[in-house]
């Protein structure tokens, strides 16, 4: 490791500043991290645009933290390249290796480190310092961060007296102080109750957009993903699996694994068997509208896919309710037909009772079909 080196000419603030725009496009090049045998990355490619927000969403450890380790410089790749702006910043080839400071990137860990023996606001204020922000401005930026993050009050404590979500938003506050081209986040709202967390996903998203900063934001929360994120990227096992608008990857995920990770409840998938347009599992038979081209698939409906009407005489195969879920606006029901059982979803002020029968048909326009050998998607069916 010894021969490697810096990029020549560090990216500094001012070979970024572009035309008065922040220029901090992220292009991620078959990068690999291995540890040991344990592939943690698998030649991940990843273009990433000037200013947007990006949310690395996977399993536990899929490689989300080592990602965005490695875009830290905090990690040696074994592979591939990373160039921000127009700098390289990492290339396995040239031996290219920029440390963290040189790299320009604000960073928020799962575990934040903090000074101890400095209060919240001189922790916050040596962000400032450390990229020389005159005092004037850098008072103004202390007071308007801590003001947002609701830790005005708590700036003159030390971080020994704060709760760790006190301590998360203090690491937060550092970061966004200093107003970085890039923002690198690992869980930052991990450890905030549910309600300080959506608060703090207004802020920081408003934040983000005010300062233009490309974000690249790990989670494992979906909603946190789903409304935040101008595109979502979804691994798994150190790979890509689908890269994606935050509706799209809802309406089309790619596979049944993207499928059944997006999704509260979760999809229903179903294995079926059919030649032509319809398709049965032996408990329930759907007509597809269209041919999917081979015989076994997997049927991705989702709980709002499936129409439920309590009507006898409705048109639709019956079935039995088993469970009732109250959920605020929405009710979730259970429902079984033969042994398959399945999720809908409707409106709270419908009435069903446990044991009830009801009628199901399937908005055929919104249900995606997957090959059951590969698990990919074959064609949705409001592409025919
Ligand atoms: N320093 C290390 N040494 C050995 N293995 C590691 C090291 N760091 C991470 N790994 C392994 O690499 C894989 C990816 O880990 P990573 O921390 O990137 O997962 P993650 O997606 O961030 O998970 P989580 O959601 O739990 O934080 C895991 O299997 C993990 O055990
Ligand atoms: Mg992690």
């Amino acid at each position: 490791m010894e021969n490697w080196q810096g990029a020549h000419g560090a990216l500094t603030r001012k070979t970024i500043l572009k035309g008065g725009g922040i220029m901090a496009k992220i292009s991620i090049r078959n990068l690999t991290k291995r540890y040991g045998d344990m592939t943690a990355l698998n030649n991940v490619s990843l273009e990433i645009d000037n200013g947007e927000f990006l949310v690395l969403l996977g399993p536990s450890g899929c490689g989300k933290t080592t990602l965005l380790r490695c875009l830290a410089g905090l990690e040696t790749p074994d592979n591939g390249e990373i160039i921000i702006g127009d700098e390289v910043i990492f290339s396995s080839k040239e031996k290219i290796m920029l440390p963290p400071g040189k790299r320009n990137l604000g960073m928020v860990f799962q575990s934040y480190a903090l000074w101890p023996h400095m209060t919240v606001r001189d922790n916050v204020k040596f962000g400032l310092d450390v990229i020389k922000t005159p005092k004037e401005a850098s008072d103004r930026q202390l007071d308007e961060v801590l003001a947002k993050l609701g830790m005005g009050d708590l700036s003159e404590r030390y971080p020994s007296e704060l709760s760790g979500g006190q301590q998360q938003r203090v690491a937060l506050a550092r970061l966004l102080a200093t107003k970085p081209p890039v923002f690198l986040m690992d869980e930052p709202l991990s450890n905030l109750d549910a309600r300080l967390r959506m608060d703090m996903r207004v802020e920081l998203k408003r934040f983000q957009s005010d300062a233009g900063a490309t974000t690249v934001y790990v989670t494992h929360d979906q909603t946190e993903a789903m409304t935040m994120s101008t595109r979502v990227v979804v691994m798994k096992n150190g790979e890509i699996q689908q890269v994606s608008p935050p509706a799209e990857l809802y309406k089309q995920p790619q596979n049944t694994f993207v499928a059944d990770f997006i999704g509260m409840p979760r999809i229903n998938l179903i294995e079926m068997q059919g030649d032509g347009q319809i398709f049965s599992n032996g408990d329930i038979t759907i007509d597809f509208g269209w041919k999917p081209g081979i015989k076994n698939v997997v049927l991705g409906a989702r709980p709002e896919d499936l129409k439920i009407s309590s009507n006898p005489k409705a048109h639709g195969e019956t079935y039995r309710v088993m469970a009732i879920l109250p959920n605020g606006p929405e009710t979730i029901v259970q429902l079984q037909r033969g042994k398959t059982v399945i999720i809908g979803r409707i409106g709270h002020d419908i009435i069903f009772e446990k044991n009830q029968e009801v009628k199901v048909t399937y908005t055929q326009t919104s249900l995606n079909v997957y090959d059951a050998d590969t698990q990919n998607l074959i064609s949705p069916i409001n592409n025919i």
